[in-house]
């Protein structure tokens, strides 16, 4: 069995990589940044290491004697991020985890991305091949700017002999998400009961799902690959019902108009800024609804590396279960 290293072991994806590779008797070290998140880790039998990534600090000693490495802790933009400097961040941070990575002679290096990356294709569902050239000839949303380029780093390490596998889930929907950021979506209607929907597809995978396609993809994933991780993909009025219905509180109602949508982004995102939070909504957001309708096939996935299937309502579910007993909602 391989000792592995988990960085990112406290946050939505890793700590369902931890689990993953527990229940198939690997050795763990788990890496954290803030001792704040350590519950997500508590009760399981594995090594803890303190590793920031920015400053790089605690990454060489982490990676002693691991064979595999697993990398969900890449930087993404928050909601209020400047679009410069985020970039400038994720391109200098990735470059110098990539240089370390290549230096500690991993066997396998399983890289978290995001569906994100995958290139908008009018006329079929877009698969993994479909990749972004960088740097970008037209707008994106930052969260995806960041990402593209991050992966684009990453593939330039590889070439420069790092053993590279990328992973790139849609939106994670299940427990263990205690900086909840894609769990924003559940707690939207679980929490918040907001009222309304937007007219817009959201495509969905079971974290606990994700987890086990991370151990699998450096059991059996190819090097250079890419795998899209996706399950669902709904409705967010369909989305907001099965929340809902789990949260056992009433589901959205009306349809929010593009244009009221921006509005009400445009008094949210100050008053937001203000007060020090994540808006619920931004005008970016609402953009990137309109320019990015688009359908992903993430069969690649399900057939090499075997992906589990959960279905939505048990992901939401779980989710629901985890928010409600950890007092996020
Ligand atoms: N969740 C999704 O729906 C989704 C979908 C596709 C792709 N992704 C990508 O997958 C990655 C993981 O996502 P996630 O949802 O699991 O994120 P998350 O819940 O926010 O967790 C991020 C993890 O990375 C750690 N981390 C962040 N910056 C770090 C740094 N500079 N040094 C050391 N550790 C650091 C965090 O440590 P702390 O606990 O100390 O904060 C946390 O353990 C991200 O790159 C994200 O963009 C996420």
């Amino acid at each position: 069995m391989a000792k592995a290293l988990v960085l990112g072991a406290t946050g939505h994806i890793g700590a369902h990589i931890v689990r993953a590779l527990l229940a198939e008797g690997h050795q763990v070290r788990a890496a954290y940044r803030s001792e704040r998140f350590l519950p997500v880790l508590e009760g399981l039998a594995v090594e803890r290491a303190r590793v920031d990534l920015d400053s790089l600090d605690g990454l060489r000693e982490a990676l002693a004697g691991c064979a595999w490495v697993f990398h969900a802790a890449a930087y993404y933009p928050g909601l209020r991020a400047a679009r410069a400097q985020a970039l400038e961040r994720a391109l200098s941070s990735t470059r110098r985890v990539a240089e370390e990575l290549l230096r500690a002679k991993v066997e396998r290096l399983v890289f978290t991305s995001s569906a994100s990356t995958i290139r908008y294709v009018a006329e079929r569902p877009a698969t993994e091949a479909d990749t972004e050239p960088w740097p970008l000839q037209s707008w994106r949303p930052l969260y995806t700017t960041v990402k593209i380029a991050i992966e684009h780093e990453m593939h330039r390490a590889q070439q420069a002999g790092l053993p590279l596998v990328i992973t790139n889930p849609s939106i994670c929907i299940g427990e263990y998400d205690a900086h909840p950021f894609s769990g924003r979506a559940v707690l939207a209607f679980a929490k918040y009961q907001i009222p309304f929907y937007l007219d817009h597809t959201l495509h969905l995978v079971y974290t606990g799902d994700v987890g086990v396609g991370h151990v699998r993809a450096a059991q059996r994933g190819r090097l250079g690959e890419r795998y899209l991780m996706t399950q669902h993909q709904v409705p967010i009025r369909e989305f907001g019902h099965l929340v809902a219905h789990a949260a056992g509180v009433s589901p959205p109602r009306w349809r929010l108009p593009r244009a009221v949508a921006y509005a009400a982004a445009c008094v949210l995102e100050p008053l937001a800024r203000a007060v020090g939070a994540e808006p619920l909504l931004t005008r970016e957001m609402i953009a990137s609804t309109r320019a990015f309708p688009r359908r992903l096939d993430g069969s690649k996935a399900a057939r090499e590396l075997g992906l589990p299937q959960t279905p939505l309502a048990d992901a939401i579910a779980r989710a629901v279960h985890w928010f409600r007993a950890h007092g996020y909602c």
